[in-house]
């Protein structure tokens, strides 16, 4: 049984390694809530941050780097293109912004937030020519469904590498799941806690229960054992090493399959057929 291996990677289908487990920082406020947050996570062994323009905390997560000591190349920082900025004119600023709040001169993952409707197209095009100019390693979505994907794929030059989307047992996409896997694009699980909602399940504490593990291990675990990447959010530095302890255990097949059956169609987040 392997010991904590926080740097357990997928490969991505441009070849660029992903850590599979990361931080959110989504509602983690900008400041010192936001460095102390990042800075405990790298010192439990984290090389993953997962942030956004809209979070309106990219400056802090480059500051928490820096101040980390940490090679900039050992950690994959991934931000996302806000919805406003999405366009054939406002995408490469957008994506410049981002990176001179990070303080970086290339980020490892860029994702269009949401696929918004009368600019995806136009804003992929410009992600591709970023990726090209060597702006990013690698160029996602986010909050992409099956529809969404099918129209990209037809009209992209690049397949995304990644599509991170609302993913948890009780949001069990197994279509999307699928579908991202037959176009080797990358799943990754945001809300992987279900925002919180779900740690007090019955059925999820009496499987932690026998794996001497709490649910929030077994949430963040269940996603590892599909080959998603998660990233959990906490600002509570006890949490954030409670969450990455989840290298050093496995769920059988029948404990997957009794939670792979959870799903209720339960979302915390928006439903992102309804959002333009
Ligand atoms: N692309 C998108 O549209 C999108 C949407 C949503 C999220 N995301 C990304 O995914 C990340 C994670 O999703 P999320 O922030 O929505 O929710 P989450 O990670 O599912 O849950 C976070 C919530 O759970 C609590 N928590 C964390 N660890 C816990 C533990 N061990 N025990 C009990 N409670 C715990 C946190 O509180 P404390 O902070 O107080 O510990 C917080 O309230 C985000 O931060 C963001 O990076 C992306």
């Amino acid at each position: 049984m392997p010991q904590t291996v926080l740097d357990q990677s997928v490969t991505l289908n441009n070849g660029v390694m992903m850590p599979i487990f990361g931080l959110g920082v989504w509602k983690t406020k900008s400041g010192k809530e936001c460095t102390e947050a990042v800075l405990a996570a790298l010192e439990a062994g984290y090389r993953h941050i997962d942030t956004a323009k809209i979070y309106a905390n990219e400056e802090d997560v480059g500051k928490a780097i820096r101040e980390s000591g940490i090679a900039r190349k050992e950690i994959f920082i991934t931000t996302k293109l806000w919805n406003a900025d999405q366009g054939k004119d406002k995408t490469r600023k957008a994506l410049e912004s981002s990176l001179e709040k990070l303080g970086i001169d290339q980020v490892d993952l860029y994702l269009i937030h949401f696929p918004v409707t009368s600019k995806r197209l136009e804003s992929w095009k410009e992600l591709e020519k970023a990726y090209h100019d060597k702006l990013c390693r690698a160029i996602g979505v986010s909050n992409f469904m099956i529809p969404h994907l099918n129209e990209l794929l037809k009209e992209s030059a690049i397949t995304p590498a990644v599509n991170q989307v609302e993913f948890h047992p009780f949001l069990n996409q197994v279509d999307l799941l699928n579908t991202c896997k037959k176009h080797k694009i990358q799943l990754e699980a945001y809300s992987p806690l279900a925002h919180g909602q779900k740690i007090d399940d019955p059925q999820i504490k009496e499987i932690a229960k026998k794996y001497y593990k709490t649910p929030a291990q077994i949430l963040i675990r269940w996603a590892i054992e599909q080959n998603i990447v998660v990233i959990p959010k906490s600002t509570k530095k006890e949490r954030i090493i409670e969450n990455s302890k989840v290298f050093d255990f496995k769920i059988s097949d029948q404990d997957m399959t009794k939670l792979n059956g959870l799903d209720e169609n339960f979302r915390t987040c928006w439903d992102p057929s309804e959002v333009d």
